[in-house]
């Protein structure tokens, strides 16, 4: 079989793969392909039967149709290809991230080319692995700050005391929310963003809201900068970032960098909680953290896609549409096609990971995907990692005796809950 993600984009699908598909999927969408949900790219039964048809045409949540990657080597080439470095389709329609009526959460990953590569260059330069190293200790604070609110000896829910507000919190004080507006950037956050497939839009008027309170703290930090994130990207590298790409990298921030925290903090605690010895090795041995770690980004894989798009790769010095290279035909799919690699079964290929469905600490070079790679690899990786570290490491050494007293209920943005005694 053609493994390579070229071949298979040139490559009609199967029939036989398609009909498999359809059979998983409940529904189909009107032109006749397989309607993959949310829950599907959670679902590790029907992840593996979709592995096993390899790469199909799908329909995502019925509003976008393209291939889906479920094989870990087709995913990590698919991720780097230079012919998928193209703008989603709907990018043409966007103006720009700082744009208050466009804050979907999935407009902003969708933005255009060239105002993706600066925001990306902005960002990335604030969330080096030296940057975060250097911040363990506000991060910490939040922490603490938010575990000693928890009583102990009570039952409570770990995802509304901790696993929620943490990422948020963290967020707000690097970004240098002053404390009282924490709960206000909180609250609009939770309210904002929609798992994929239940996309939201926000209304106007919460859109211009949050617009118009950024733009004032980063005018406000422009005249006084602080040691914040805002006043690192404002004083740029070359004298001085433009106010209006400061406010989309913070919109930008704000919008990826607390679900998936949220997620793999809760499911971690269940997972190590739910089979004790791997917590109390934990305790023991703090020095298996990061690989345990790893592992569990692995096993629990918080964000479930990474997409791509045919086309040509963005020119960073050029905001204007026309100066970007004309797409060739001939050169391969249609400009806008787009490649869906679903992380979680990348991640549990039995062809790159050994027994893949076991939670293995020990497993050696653990090169899962569950922050992307490529162009678009996730640009808070290093803090995630960090944050993580601390909250489990924080978990371990005030908690040892913590204990679950129920599963998670509910699987709905928002709504999830993780019982727990301290
Ligand atoms: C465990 C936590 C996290 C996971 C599993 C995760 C995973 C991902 C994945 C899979 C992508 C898409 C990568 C690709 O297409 O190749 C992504 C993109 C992104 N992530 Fe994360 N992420 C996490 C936390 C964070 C945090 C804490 C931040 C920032 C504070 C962040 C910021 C971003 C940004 C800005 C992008 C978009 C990059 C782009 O489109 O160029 N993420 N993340």
């Amino acid at each position: 079989m053609q493994t390579s993600p070229r071949g298979r984009l040139d490559r009609p699908t199967p029939q036989t793969d398609a009909e498999l598909i359809r059979s998983l999927a409940a529904e189909v969408c009107p032109m006749g392909l397989p309607v993959i949900t949310a829950e599907m790219l959670r679902d590790h039964t029907a992840l593996r039967r979709l592995r096993e048809a390899g790469t199909v045409e799908v329909s995502l949540g019925g509003r976008e149709t393209g291939l889906m990657i479920t094989r870990y080597d087709e995913a990590a080439a698919a991720l780097v290809e230079p012919r998928l470095r193209g703008e989603h389709p709907l990018a043409a329609s966007m103006r720009t991230a700082s744009d208050e009526e466009v804050c979907d959460e999935e407009q902003l990953f969708f933005l255009p080319a060239d105002e993706h590569v600066r925001l990306r260059r902005l960002i990335s330069r604030q969330l080096t692995h030296r940057r975060v190293a250097g911040l363990a200790s506000r991060i910490q604070r939040e922490a603490d700050r938010l575990l000693a609110q928890v009583p102990a000896g009570e039952p409570v829910d770990f995802v509304q005391a901790f696993s929620r507000p943490f990422p948020v919190a963290v967020l707000c004080e690097l970004l240098g929310i002053p404390t009282a507006e924490r709960r206000y950037i909180r609250d609009y956050v939770y309210g904002w963003i929609a798992e994929y497939g239940e996309s939201t839009t926000v209304t106007k008027s919460t859109g211009l809201a949050l617009a118009e309170y950024l733009r004032t703290l980063i005018a406000e930090r422009r005249r006084t900068p602080g040691d914040d994130l805002i006043s690192a990207m404002l004083r740029g590298e070359d004298g001085g970032t433009a106010e209006q790409d400061v406010l989309a990298a913070v919109r930008f921030l704000l919008v990826a960098g607390h679900r998936p925290v949220t997620r793999l903090l809760t499911e971690s605690v269940e997972l190590l909680l739910g089979r004790r010895s791997h917590w109390e090795r934990l305790s023991d041995e703090p020095a298996l953290m990061d690989a345990t770690i790893e592992e569990l980004l692995r096993v629990i894989t918080p964000t479930t896609l990474a997409s791509r798009y045919a086309g040509d790769a963005p020119r960073a010095d050029t905001a204007d549409p026309a100066a970007k290279p004309a797409a060739d035909p001939a050169a391969g799919p249609a400009a806008g096609s787009g490649v869906h690699c679903a992380l979680a079964a990348v991640n549990r290929d039995p062809a790159r990971f050994d027994d893949p469905d076991r939670f293995d600490p020990g497993r050696s070079a653990n090169h899962h995907l569950a922050f992307g790679l490529g162009h678009r690899h996730c640009l808070g990786a290093a803090l995630a990692r960090a944050e993580v570290r601390i909250a489990l490491g924080t978990l371990l050494t005030r908690f040892p005796r913590m204990v679950l007293t129920g599963g998670t209920l509910g699987d709905e943005p928002g709504r999830r809950q993780l019982p727990v005694v301290l």
